[in-house]
């Protein structure tokens, strides 16, 4: 075991961790941090996004060494005082279902508007390409970005 100490939505955290745990497995686990969640612990689903130094990495991918020395966010960071816009737009939008993929999807996106604040519906599909919705068919996750940003269809 190794003591880490993480910084988790601006939180400097200290934490044991064996080498081999993947950080996915350290937040939920041992943080107590459930946002990020784990639907195939191999890269495919993108349930478990969050940002990296406000980069989308699917944190069953990196391990919880590795994030040592950066900035480590949830959707617990983005919506602690209130949710963000992007997270009005969805509920007024009934963007998800399940809501099993609405986390990683809001890190994904969140990341995207940084960059674009008006992006594309292209721009907005390649966002959350690797983030996998089996409910929703993904129409009104693409609504509701659309409309907050007023992007250009
Ligand atoms: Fe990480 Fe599916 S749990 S991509
Ligand atoms: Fe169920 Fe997306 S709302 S997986």
């Amino acid at each position: 075991m190794k003591e880490l100490i993480l910084k988790v939505n601006n939180e400097l955290r200290s934490v044991y961790v064996e080498s081999n745990e993947i950080l996915l497995d350290v937040l939920r686990e041992k943080l107590g941090i459930k946002s990020p969640k784990c639907g195939c612990e191999r890269g495919d689903c993108g349930a478990c996004t969050v940002l990296l130094d406000g980069k989308a990495v699917r944190s069953c991918l990196v391990l919880a060494v590795e994030a040592e020395g950066h900035s480590i966010t949830t959707v617990e960071g983005i919506s602690a005082e209130k949710l963000s816009a992007l997270q009005e737009s969805f509920i007024q939008f009934n963007s998800f279902q399940c809501g099993y993929c609405a986390p990683g999807i809001i890190l994904a996106v969140t990341e995207l508007l940084e960059k674009h604040p008006k992006p594309s519906l292209e721009e907005i599909k390649e966002s959350i390409a690797g983030n996998l919705c089996r409910c929703t068919g993904y129409t009104p996750i693409f609504d509701a970005i659309m409309d907050l940003t007023k992007g250009d269809k």
